[in-house]
């Protein structure tokens, strides 16, 4: 067996000899993702009492999960698709005593289930937020790092949470179409907003985070030896594609995950009365 060899380097929390500013990175990303998931968790609190139904379907209406007061119907991806204990519709199946989680305890397993499996988020919060190590040639707290094993083999579920998240994109796409679908006391129309473009942007810019997915990468093509021996130049099209969000998957994951929140935080600031979600064309 081959025996690692270990670099003579400081010993102790944070000691390196590394003279540059290596700690700006990690702590900047610790920042944005620990605001993250406090934004998140906040929201997804925040919405455990509601009981309302609009007369287009499931809705939040008087509550801070969907703009309703244009008539339109933009509702945020962190409560989407709706699922409400007890009540017809998507909720059905979940039992009448969950009455206190909000939608969005229900949703967030799988987005943060798919982001926190992710291989580049592990590298940034095993950096940022375990400090395993924090940088390269810096020590880390815990002694050295020693593979994904006992509780982190379940990370090995990225590739099924990938599936759920492809998935997910349709029911957001879903969403912008809804959110082109106007509705008033008596008459329906068809519409743009500003809400209508924030759902649009969310989903291109998750659709360009999932679909660079290392494992919807091998899922799409690199599983396969060659092209022509299955899928032909479709399959090997995709794949292309593929790898060059994957290349710029970093990206793709910051900025989807902003837009995220930015989403949500438009609807609530839409239905707090803070901004209008202004009315681009159409409407009713
Ligand atoms: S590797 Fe990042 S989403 Fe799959």
């Amino acid at each position: 067996m081959v025996e690692a060899k270990h670099l003579p380097m400081d010993r102790g929390f944070g000691k390196t000899e590394r003279i540059d500013a290596w700690w700006k990175s990690p702590l900047a990303m610790a920042i944005y993702l620990g605001l993250a998931i406090a934004y998140a968790t906040w929201r997804g609190f925040m919405e455990a009492d509601f009981w309302i139904f609009s007369d287009f379907g499931m809705s939040g209406g008087t509550q801070t999960m969907a703009i309703e007061s244009e008539g339109s119907h933009v509702l945020s991806p962190l409560f989407s698709p709706l699922i409400i204990p007890g009540e017809d519709g998507l909720g059905s199946w979940v039992p009448e005593s969950l009455w206190w989680m909000s939608p969005a305890m229900f949703i967030l397993i799988v987005p943060a289930g798919f982001r926190g499996t992710c291989y580049y988020y592990r590298k940034a919060y095993y950096r940022s937020l375990m400090a395993s190590p924090v940088a390269c040639a810096v020590s880390t707290p815990f002694g050295d790092y020693n593979g994904e094993r006992r509780l982190f083999l379940f990370q090995n579920l990225h590739r099924y949470f990938m599936y759920l998240a492809v998935a997910y994109l349709f029911v957001l796409s879903y969403d912008v179409y809804m959110a082109t679908q106007f509705h008033g006391e008596n008459t329906n129309g068809i519409g743009v907003s500003v809400g209508t473009l924030v759902l649009l942007l969310n989903v291109i810019l998750l659709g360009g985070y999932t679909l660079g997915c290392h494992s919807f990468r091998h899922a799409i093509g690199g599983i396969r030896d060659r092209f022509k021996n299955g899928g032909g130049a479709i399959a090997e099209a995709c794949w292309k594609n593929c790898t060059k969000l994957n290349k710029n998957h970093n990206k793709w994951a910051i900025y989807s995950l902003f837009w995220v929140m930015f989403t949500d935080f438009y609807v609530y600031a839409c239905t707090e009365g803070w901004w209008t979600d202004i009315v681009l064309f159409g409407g009713i």
